[in-house]
């Protein structure tokens, strides 16, 4: 075949040594087995059109039929598509690193939220930080997560618990996804915890949260409640949800962080989305949220910074075909990690995942677990071109490397945004 009859795309990824797809049913989230597949493709090359995945094939096939604008050369090294961190609260103002050292030399989580800090220290914060600084702020996070490989994330509001703050948190959210190259998703978190304000009142919180879920609507996508024991009871969740329905939302829950309020009933009678945390959930309770469709959302940088000695349990949520997903619940408080490699690492290493299942965990099915699995997640064909190239001659060194960013080169829609 001659040049000029050569298709041609507007960039080619070629010599991949390890491409991983993740493309495959991308209508369901993978479950069980299916997780372990990552459609892998040796000494591959990936064609790209306007931002889009245009063909995907062997090194050999296309030398011999296509061609590019612009070539990069992976020159071995493994091709994967860019993370999607389904569960952060990216945005707040200050840090809580006194509190951490306070947490690992014995006072607990709770108990330091019990006495006004944890959450609360970081709403006060945040309620006297400007819009601007707030997104200056979080501008400079997304960069770095970025530069560690996360592409699409999901942000939840949570450190206003007033409707004007949670407005203030909402917008900035809004405008980080329209400025910056991400593709963020906004979730409302206003049941985050009981405001100081209303310690004496709650229901009077409650009611607020679901009088605001009109108002704050058009900034946000899905529905969040902390149903755990010192933030939302089962019933005030239930509450919240069925107002949230109601409004249009969809729902999400934190539930089972450290104790369990019947979260799995809640996440399968609301058709939840996804339900987050589970390091604390009943064996019997497997079957009924593998039967709901709800994704469970795991958060292993949590047990891990906090030192907790429970972790969610992965392997009976794998083997009993709940779709799970991973984030790195990026918080002041519980999980202050930006890196969803890191998170790739703490699954294996905590979990028992193997690292196919992480990493399929958190690229297709994190994507799923934002409603963004036809745009991102896997490279299928007509997929955003939202890839990774990787320092590695394996996918398995991802998290056996530990602590080192192995991302060099960073595709988003086609176009290269790292250096
Ligand atoms: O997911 N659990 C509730 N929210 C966060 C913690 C937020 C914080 O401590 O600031 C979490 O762990
Ligand atoms: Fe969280």
């Amino acid at each position: 075949m001659t040049t000029s009859q050569k298709k041609r795309f507007d960039l080619a990824v070629v010599n991949c040594g390890e491409l991983l797809t993740l493309a495959g049913d991308d209508d369901r989230p993978k479950r069980g087995k299916a997780l372990s597949d990552l459609a892998l493709r040796k000494n591959a090359a990936i064609g790209i059109s306007k931002g889009k995945i245009d063909w995907v094939g062997s090194q050999k096939q296309y030398r011999r039929s296509y061609s590019a604008r612009q070539e990069i050369n992976a020159e071995g090294a493994v091709v994967m598509p860019g993370f999607v961190d389904p569960h952060t609260h990216a945005v707040f103002a200050g840090s809580r690193e006194l509190e951490w050292v306070q947490k690992i030399t014995g006072t607990s989580y709770l108990d330091i939220l019990k006495s006004g800090g944890g959450i609360l220290n970081t709403v006060e914060k945040t309620n006297a930080a400007s819009q601007k600084t707030l997104f200056e702020k979080a501008k400079t996070t997304l960069q770095t997560m970025l530069a560690q490989g996360t592409t699409s994330l999901e942000i939840k509001s949570g450190y206003g618990l007033n409707l004007q703050q949670e407005l203030k948190i909402l917008k900035v959210i809004r405008r980080l996804n329209k400025e910056m190259v991400l593709d963020v998703v906004p979730t409302y978190l206003g049941a985050h915890v009981i405001p100081k304000s209303s310690q004496n009142n709650r229901s009077a919180y409650v009611k607020e949260v679901i009088e605001s879920l009109t108002k704050v609507k058009p900034y946000a996508t899905f529905c969040d409640v902390f149903c755990e024991e010192g933030a939302f009871t089962h019933s005030e969740s239930k509450q919240i949800f069925q107002a949230a329905k109601s409004a249009g939302f969809q729902i999400k829950l934190h539930a089972g962080q450290f104790s369990d309020l019947g979260g799995i009933d809640l996440a399968s009678s609301f058709h939840a989305v996804s339900i987050d945390h589970l390091d604390v959930i009943k064996k019997k309770d497997i079957p009924k949220l593998s039967d709901s469709g709800t994704m469970g959302v795991l958060l292993p940088g949590v047990s891990h910074f906090l030192a907790l000695k429970k972790h969610a349990p992965a392997r009976d949520l794998i083997d009993g075909n709940v779709p799970v997903a991973l984030a790195t619940d990026f918080n002041p408080g519980s999980s202050p990690c930006l890196s969803m490699q890191e998170i790739i690492h703490l699954a294996v290493l905590h979990l028992k995942m193997t690292p196919a299942e992480a990493i399929s965990a958190a690229t297709i099915n994190a994507a799923h677990a934002l409603g963004l699995a036809q745009q991102v997640g896997s490279l299928a064909l007509g997929k955003q071109a939202d890839l990774l190239l990787l320092d590695l001659d394996h996918y398995e060194q991802l998290p056996y490397f530990f602590g080192s960013n192995h991302v060099h080169t960073i595709l988003k829609k086609g176009i290269v945004v790292n250096a």
